[in-house]
């Protein structure tokens, strides 16, 4: 059964840009209210004035670097305290730094490490009261990288791994207290890019090497959350967002 999502909150990491922004704005546009976060305030805060003129929406910005718990247990209090609760998270914040593991820089490893894993543990842990209060959806962005092996950057791959056994064994968790979601997109036209060895390698972002309708577009991965905190009860457990052909560059 769909449920509407009027009136409802999302919380949303990584929303200054690309599949963030993009989902902020689908949230909107079913009336929720949304709790932005990243670290570039003035993004968040032409995306809070686009979506008030465009949806008359309830928009909380919350300037956030999802590495540091503090800033993150304050996200999540000042979602709840505006709005009196949280019905959606989703941990979206993630990027990609270097590629080969025997040239790869600590500081590389530790930056993917820190926000793709740290971060969303950081804001799940935050959350859970509240989504179990809500009897709410947690959502994961994981990857295509974190279903098959990447041998063009192993620890990008790696931490969307984690994303997906963290998400799952989260899940077994809590059990019917709340949903929980991971989205696995393949490619999507964002600001992401992969600079350093293999088939997208390129210091140009996915937005600019793709053309539309050569990979996934980010409303498109905004869809796919928004249908899944749609579900009541939520039987969604990951949804798989990939080109048609993708599979077949598996074919060795
Ligand atoms: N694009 C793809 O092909 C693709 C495919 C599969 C999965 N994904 C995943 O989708 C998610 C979103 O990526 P995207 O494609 O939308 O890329 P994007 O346009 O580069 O957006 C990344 C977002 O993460 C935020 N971020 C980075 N470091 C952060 C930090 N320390 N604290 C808080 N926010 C931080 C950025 O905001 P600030 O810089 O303002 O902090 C930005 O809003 C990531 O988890 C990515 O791994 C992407």
């Amino acid at each position: 059964m769909s449920q509407s999502l009027d009136g409802k909150t999302a919380v949303v990491t990584g929303a200054s840009s690309g599949i963030g922004a993009a989902t902020a704005e689908a949230f909107a546009r079913n009336g929720a209210n949304v709790v932005v976060a990243a670290r570039r305030e003035e993004r968040l805060e032409a995306l809070r004035t686009d979506l008030e003129t465009a949806y008359d929406a309830a928009v909380e910005v919350v300037p956030t670097d999802v590495t540091d718990e503090d800033a993150v247990d304050a996200l999540v209090d000042a979602a709840a305290e505006r709005f009196g609760g949280i019905d959606v998270l989703v941990n979206n914040a993630g990027v990609a730094a270097g590629s080969d593991v025997e040239a790869m820089a600590t500081e590389e490893y530790r930056t993917m490490m820190t926000v793709n894993c740290d971060g969303m543990f950081f804001a799940t842990r935050a959350a859970i009261p509240y989504l179990r209060e809500s009897e709410g959806t947690l959502v994961f962005i994981g990857s295509f990288a974190g279903q098959y092996p990447r041998p063009f950057n192993p620890v990008y791959a790696a931490s969307k791994w984690w994303t997906r056994g963290f998400a799952k064994s989260v899940s077994a968790q809590v059990g019917d207290d709340f949903a929980v979601t991971t989205i696995n997109p393949a490619a999507v036209r964002t600001e992401f890019a992969v600079d350093g060895a293999g088939e997208f390698s390129s210091p140009e972002p996915f937005k600019e090497q793709f053309a539309p309708g050569e990979a996934v577009e980010p409303e498109e991965v905004a869809d796919a959350v928004v249908f899944a905190a749609k579900q009541s009860p939520s039987m969604v457990s990951e949804l798989d967002l990939y080109d048609r052909d993708k599979l077949t560059l598996l074919d060795g």
